[in-house]
C-alpha cells in the first residue's frame, strides 16, 4: 500500500539566545540597554508562560523567514535523503511573510536554486499557529491524489522585528522567538496500516478574527497605511493585539476536542501514540488539554522553555528537538494538536 509519508524533518533557531531577564533591558533594535525597557520578569514569564528564553535573529537586517526557512529545509531534504531538485510543491507557513506580496514561498525556491521555467508550484499558507497541521493536510491531500509527488512543508518566522519593545506590549511580545522547521513529504510504499499520515482535520472559527491580529495596514482605508509608523501614539496597528485571556480558554478548549476527534476518527489509544506534540504557545495551555484529554503526561513534549513561541515552525521544531535529544526515533507515531489566530486549529496523526 502506498501511504502520504513524513520523509524526513529539519529545523533551525539562530544562535543568538535572549533570556527572560536579557528581553526586559532590549529596545526595538535589540540592544541590550542600560536601563530596563519593559517593565517585566523572569519570575512572571516563568510562571505564567513556562518561557525560560528565546532565539533572535542577528539586529543587522540580515534575515527574512525565508532565509530560516532555507536553513530548515536543507536538514529535512539531508533527512529524507534527496535533493530541491526533487521537489514538484512548497508550501509555505508563515505569518511574517518576508514582503507582502508574492508569498514567501517563490523566494525559499530562488534560495534552495530550483527556480526557473521548470520551476514548482508554490503555495504560501496563512494559519499563523496552526499552519504546519493545515499544511500537512494539503500535503497529504495532494501526495494521495498523485497530483504532487514530492512537497517541501515549511515553517518559519522572524517574529523579532515587529514586537513592541516596551510596557504597551509586554503580553505579547515575551511570548515569540524566531525559528523554522520543515518536512517533506511524498509516497511510501509500506505493509504496517498505520505508517505514514494517518489522520488529519482542520478548523477555524471567524468569530475568533479579531482576538489575536496584526494589521500593519488596513487596505479599505485610503490612505491603507494611515498612520505614522514611528510615533508611539498611534502605532500599536503595526504590532500584534491579543485578547490572552480569551485566545487562552479557546485554545485549551479547542485542542482538547481536537486530540479526542483524531483519536476517534483515527480509531486509535495511547497505546498506539508515542508522543504528543502540541503547539508552543504557553506550558499552560499545553498541560490543561494533557489533563482534560487525558493524555500520558510522560508522552508529552514541550520546547516553549527554550524557543518561545514560534507559530508554524513549533511543531517540527519541537519533534526535531527531541529526536537530536534520542528521545523521539525513527518511525515513533505522532499526534500533534495546534491552536493560533483566526481562530484557526487541528491536529494531525502521523510518523516520523
Ligand atoms: O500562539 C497563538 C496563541 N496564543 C496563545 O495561546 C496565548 C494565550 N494567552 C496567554 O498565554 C496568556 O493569556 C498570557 C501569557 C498572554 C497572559 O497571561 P495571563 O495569566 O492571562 O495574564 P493577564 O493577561 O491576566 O495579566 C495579568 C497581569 C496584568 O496585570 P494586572 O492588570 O493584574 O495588574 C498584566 O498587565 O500581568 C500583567 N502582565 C505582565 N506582567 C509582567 C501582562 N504581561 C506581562 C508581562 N510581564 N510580560
Amino acid at each position: 500500500m502506498v501511504r502520504a509519508s513524513i520523509l524526513g524533518l529539519g529545523s533551525y533557531v539562530p544562535d543568538r539566545i535572549v533570556t527572560n531577564d536579557e528581553l526586559r533591558f532590549l529596545n526595538e533594535k535589540h540592544e541590550v540597554c542600560a536601563e530596563q525597557q519593559t517593565e517585566t520578569n523572569d519570575e512572571w514569564i516563568k510562571a505564567r508562560t513556562g518561557i525560560e528564553q528565546r532565539r533572535y535573529v542577528p539586529n543587522d537586517s540580515g534575515f527574512a523567514s525565508s532565509d530560516l526557512g532555507l536553513f530548515a529545509a536543507k536538514n529535512a531534504l539531508e533527512d529524507a535523503g534527496t535533493t530541491a531538485k526533487e521537489l514538484d510543491c512548497i508550501i509555505f507557513a508563515t505569518l511574517s511573510p518576508d514582503i507582502h506580496f508574492p508569498g514567501t514561498a517563490v523566494f525559499l525556491q530562488s534560495k534552495l536554486g530550483i527556480d526557473g521555467e521548470t520551476g514548482c508550484a508554490c503555495f504560501d499558507i496563512r494559519q499563523q499557529c496552526s499552519g504546519f497541521v493545515y499544511g500537512l493536510q494539503m500535503a497529504d491531500a495532494f501526495v494521495r491524489t498523485g497530483i504532487y509527488k514530492k512537497i517541501l512543508l515549511v515553517g518559519a518566522e522572524v517574529h523579532s522585528h515587529s514586537l513592541d519593545y516596551t510596557t504597551r506590549g509586554r503580553d505579547v511580545m515575551v511570548l515569540f522567538g524566531d525559528g523554522a522547521g520543515a518536512a517533506v513529504i511524498g509516497p511510501k510504499e509500506t505493509d504496517d496500516a498505520k505508517e505514514g499520515i494517518l489522520h488529519t482535520h482542520c478548523q477555524a472559527d471567524g468569530a475568533g478574527a479579531m482576538d489575536l491580529h496584526l494589521k500593519v495596514f488596513e487596505i479599505a482605508k485610503l490612505p491603507y497605511v494611515y498612520y505614522d509608523a514611528n510615533d508611539r501614539e498611534q502605532n500599536q496597528i503595526k504590532y500584534p493585539q491579543m485578547n490572552g485571556k480569551k485566545v487562552f480558554l479557546n485554545a485549551v478548549r479547542n485542542m482538547v476536542v481536537s486530540v479526542q476527534r483524531a483519536m476517534r476518527e483515527a480509531n486509535l489509544t495511547w497505546e498506539d501514540i508515542d508522543w504528543f506534540v502540541p503547539h508552543q504557545a504557553n506550558l499552560r495551555i499545553n498541560e490543561a488539554v494533557v489533563q482534560y484529554a487525558e493524555i500520558p503526561p510522560e508522552k508529552a513534549l514541550n520546547t516553549i522553555q527554550f524557543y518561545g513561541n514560534t507559530t508554524a515552525a513549533t511543531v517540527p521544531l519541537t519533534i526535531d528537538h527531541y529526536r537530536k535529544a534520542g528521545k523521539v526515533k525513527k518511525g515513533d507515531r505522532i499526534l500533534s494538536t495546534v491552536f493560533g489566530a483566526g481562530f484557526t486549529w487541528g491536529s494531525a496523526i502521523f510518523t516520523v
